[in-house]
């Protein structure tokens, strides 16, 4: 059966950096046979949690908004993927934005005890940041792994790379491409 690979970009720069390495992971996975889907989440129209409580009872988000697609496809997807540029240290805030939104699956597996899914996932995290300060990457890291480790996907790969700045410059690192195309074919 086909493998289905969501890729995530939490970039608000269209074909930047994160971007375009997301793009090669997917055509990574693509050439090993996956079904591959991408979504921008600066396109997409939904607000960061708003700490309501809603979801506490049910472990579903009771907010009627784009992440309801987010929700869908991340459960059903076997790999998930990732990508966001080093903000202030951090990942980018729409990407924190929906990270933040799965306080529901949090509420799921942690408050109501609900049993992880039977299909094993996995996920992987690609970063670019403009300077070459290792620990925002590892600050970055522990977020999507703390992410993952609610969601029960287990955090298999990462690529990061450091002093790229410009839109779209990593374009100029081949070995970077390279290495985010075999990213994704190493998932499938
Ligand atoms: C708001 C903002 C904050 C940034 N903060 C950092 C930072 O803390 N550390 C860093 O290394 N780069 C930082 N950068 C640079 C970006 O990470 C860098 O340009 C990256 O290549 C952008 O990736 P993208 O093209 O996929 O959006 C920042 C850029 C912006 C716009």
């Amino acid at each position: 059966m086909k493998k289905h690979v969501l890729g995530i970009s939490g970039s608000p720069r269209r074909n930047g950096n994160t971007e375009i390495l997301l793009d090669k992971a997917l055509k990574g996975a693509a050439s090993k046979g996956a079904q591959t889907e991408k979504f921008i989440l600066n396109e997409m129209r939904f607000k960061a949690c708003q700490e309501c409580g809603g979801c506490r009872y049910t472990g579903i988000c009771v907010v009627d908004d784009d992440m309801k697609l987010i929700y869908e496809k991340i459960g059903r997807a076997d790999v998930v993927i990732l990508s966001s540029p080093i903000f202030f240290g951090s990942i980018s805030a729409q990407l924190k934005a929906m990270i933040d939104r799965f306080q529901c699956a949090w509420a799921a597996k942690y408050l109501l005890k609900r049993p992880p899914p039977s299909v094993k996932k996995s996920g992987a995290f690609i970063s670019a940041g403009g300077s070459d300060k290792e620990a925002f990457f590892e600050n970055a890291k522990q977020i999507i792994k703390i992410f993952f480790i609610t969601l029960n996907i287990k955090y298999t790969k990462d690529l990061f790379f450091d002093k790229v700045e410009e839109k779209a410059e990593i374009l100029k690192n081949k070995a970077a491409l390279e290495a985010a195309y075999d990213l994704g074919r190493s998932l499938i």
